[in-house]
């Protein structure tokens, strides 16, 4: 198959009419996947209520079947038509945080969906993309969206159409490019179908701030445990791993320059994951800096594209400073552990 690459510049007014974007709602509406740019990572769309579309966003991705997809809309009304219930705190986040990093679980209205994409549950996890391009593709073709992360399963997300290219190409209709994401790392995941509304996965919206509006916000054990079994099915995958084997370092930049040394003197390639603050620090064969660890939103932003880049440098293995458990902080390491398969190096 050819993939064509729709190039948009999300600046532009009357996004709508755009030529691209109607060629790319036109393959969407004959039933044909297209990765788009959203605000945190590009998504792979296909129409959420048809089982053929549905069908080849999993062969695409290689996606196990039973882990559902996230339904991305324009305009709160179309939750009418396939989510059964809004409780109270899901109208305040809705109000508060779209369009946005949120994904929100609801009840989900029987028989209007594709049961491929929501994985036979009960339940559907919905999201309001804060992307121009995103948003004039969801207006300009008016189908709710099932979009995954347009990277091949386990891989890291993709943040450009580049990455979505590297993956994809050949197996899609197409990409639109919009340039890079602005986030980085995906929405967080809260289900509301519960007395407490729970965090399923961290994401662009912080505990914190969810806090400030709702209240009360658990997270589900799982993410903490690695034997307990993650209420968001796609949580239970090891994802975003790199080639060589990637180790977190908790302990001082000594500790971990010791690492690099001893590794060296075993004649591996060393890479080292770290930021533009101590990037002069470290002698390895590749040092990859990952934004500014005073501004975690810049580490977020570009954490997927650094984990691609030490593939194409052949290391034999990784080491990777970590970051604190708090705002955009809890996201970035739930993404780290998982691509290091949990494996931590303490001093
Ligand atoms: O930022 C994002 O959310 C991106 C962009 C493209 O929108 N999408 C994304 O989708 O990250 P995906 O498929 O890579 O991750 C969706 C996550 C999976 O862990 C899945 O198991 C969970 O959301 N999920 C979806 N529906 C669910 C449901 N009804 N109950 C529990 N978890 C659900
Ligand atoms: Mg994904």
């Amino acid at each position: 198959m050819n993939t064509k690459v729709w190039k948009v510049d999300k600046y532009v007014d009357n996004l709508e009419s755009n030529p691209h974007i109607v060629d790319a709602a036109h393959f969407l509406k004959e039933n044909e996947v297209v990765a788009m740019p959203t605000e945190t990572v590009y998504g792979l769309a296909g129409n959420a209520e048809n089982d053929e579309a549905v069908a080849k966003i999993f062969a695409a991705k290689g996606r196990p079947a039973d882990n559902p997809l996230i339904i991305h809309i324009a305009e709160q009304e179309q939750l009418n038509r396939f989510v059964a219930e809004v409780p109270e705190k899901a109208a305040i986040l809705m109000d508060k945080f779209w369009p946005g990093p949120l994904t929100i679980i609801f009840k989900m209205k029987e028989g209007v969906l594709s049961e491929k994409a929501t994985a036979g549950l009960t339940t559907v996890g919905v999201r309001m993309p804060d992307h121009p391009v995103a948003l004039a593709l969801l207006r300009t073709c008016g189908l709710p969206i099932a979009a995954p992360s347009a990277n091949s399963s386990g891989k890291p997300s993709p943040t450009t159409a580049g990455h979505v290219l590297d993956d994809l190409e050949g197996k899609i209709a197409g990409v639109v490019d919009g340039g890079p994401t602005g986030v980085g790392v995906e929405s967080t995941v809260i289900d509301c179908t519960e007395t407490f509304p729970v965090i399923l996965r961290p994401g662009g919206v912080t505990k914190e701030q969810l806090e400030a509006v709702i209240g009360e916000v658990h997270i589900d054990p799982a993410l903490k445990n690695e034997a307990a079994k993650p209420k968001a099915p796609g949580m239970k995958y090891r994802h975003y791993a790199p080639n060589a084997p990637l180790y977190l370092v908790s302990g001082t930049r000594e500790f971990l320059q010791r690492l690099v040394a001893e590794k060296r003197a075993e004649g591996l390639r060393v890479g080292v994951l770290t930021t533009e603050e101590h990037a002069d620090e470290y002698e390895a064969e590749v040092v990859l800096t990952c934004g500014r660890r005073a501004e975690l939103e810049t580490v977020a932003a570009a954490l997927y594209d650094v984990l691609r880049r030490f593939n194409e440098q052949q290391v034999d293995v990784i080491f990777s400073e970590m970051f604190p458990y708090e705002g955009v902080g809890y996201a970035i390491m739930n993404r780290l552990e998982k691509a290091a398969g949990n494996k931590v190096i303490k001093e």
